[in-house]
């Protein structure tokens, strides 16, 4: 699937793009149904909310075949390169982000980019993210939302978190609602006041394309409905993380595999049927 000129351009200019009619309904049920058989034993690559439910599985296309299948299609692959102006991308991060209904914790305004510069030593932000909703997702539910136009500022003066500076951050904190780099409060007001607020919201297997220095965050949902999404980060091969050795963040936080994707054409009904359990 190829973007058009216009939505192209719409991404550069507003640093994020909403496409909807992705994947079929049948096939994120596939997908869906993979994170209900995800093992309930204490996994470091799950992150749990304080209340218990899943906040994130980090890494999952290691855990089952279906979220392997999912980062390699064509129809996120395709437009990943030509946003990126570059055939040869690779995964460089992949995350459930699920929700529940009533439960599902905030995630408060920040950038993905000095994340992965500051902690992995990526060079450049020739990089992107693909989020696919996996259920109809409207405001109540605390969708991803956007300051259009953010990601031109470049990285922004962080927040200052007094408990998040110096020697004692754990990584945890970019993995819990406790974020270490989020966006000033004065900056977000002003961007917000340029631009406003655009909701990352669409009908089930819609796919949002954000550039990782757009300003992002979410809310609670304390609706009655889950929000679950599956958010895959692609990079170009030659804007590698660099190795700083013991001090590397885990392989499932900042993949090492840097193998360029081929796209995956097999249905996921082929998959499914291949990996046989029982659905609750
Ligand atoms: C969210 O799941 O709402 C936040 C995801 C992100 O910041 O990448
Ligand atoms: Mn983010």
């Amino acid at each position: 699937m190829k973007l058009t000129e216009t939505q192209i351009n719409d991404y550069r200019e507003n640093g994020f793009l909403i496409v909807d009619g992705i994947f079929t309904e049948a096939e994120v049920q596939g997908i869906r149904d993979g994170i209900h058989k995800i093992d309930d034993k204490p996994m470091p690559n799950i992150i749990r909310e304080e209340n218990g439910a899943i906040r994130s599985v980090f890494a999952p296309q290691t855990i089952r075949e279906e979220f392997n299948w999912l980062y390699k299609q064509e129809r996120l692959v395709t437009p990943t390169q030509q946003l990126l102006n570059d055939p040869s991308i690779y995964l460089y991060q992949y995350k459930l982000n699920n929700k529940k209904a009533f439960d599902g914790g905030i995630w408060e305004w920040h950038q993905d980019y000095p994340f992965w510069h500051i902690d992995d030593g990526v060079k450049d932000a020739n990089m992107l993210s693909v989020m696919v909703l996996l259920q109809d997702t409207d405001h109540a539910q605390g969708p991803l939302m956007f300051i259009p136009k953010s990601h031109k500022t470049g990285i922004a003066d962080f927040q200052y978190k007094a408990h998040l500076t110096g020697e004692n951050v754990d990584l945890e904190n970019s993995l819990n609602g406790d974020l270490k780099f989020t966006i000033k409060n004065e900056l977000i007001k002003k961007m917000v006041d340029q631009d406003g607020i655009q909701p990352g919201i669409g009908k089930i297997g819609t796919a949002i394309f954000f550039h990782p220095n757009v300003y992002h965050g979410s809310n609670a949902n304390i609706s009655p409905y889950d929000r679950n999404t599956a958010i895959m980060t692609y990079n170009v091969t030659s804007n590698l993380p660099e190795d700083r050795k013991e001090k590397n963040r885990p392989d499932y936080i900042c993949l090492r595999d840097t193998t360029p994707i081929q796209p995956d054409n097999r249905s996921i009904h082929e998959i499914i049927e291949r990996t046989p359990v029982n659905v609750s």
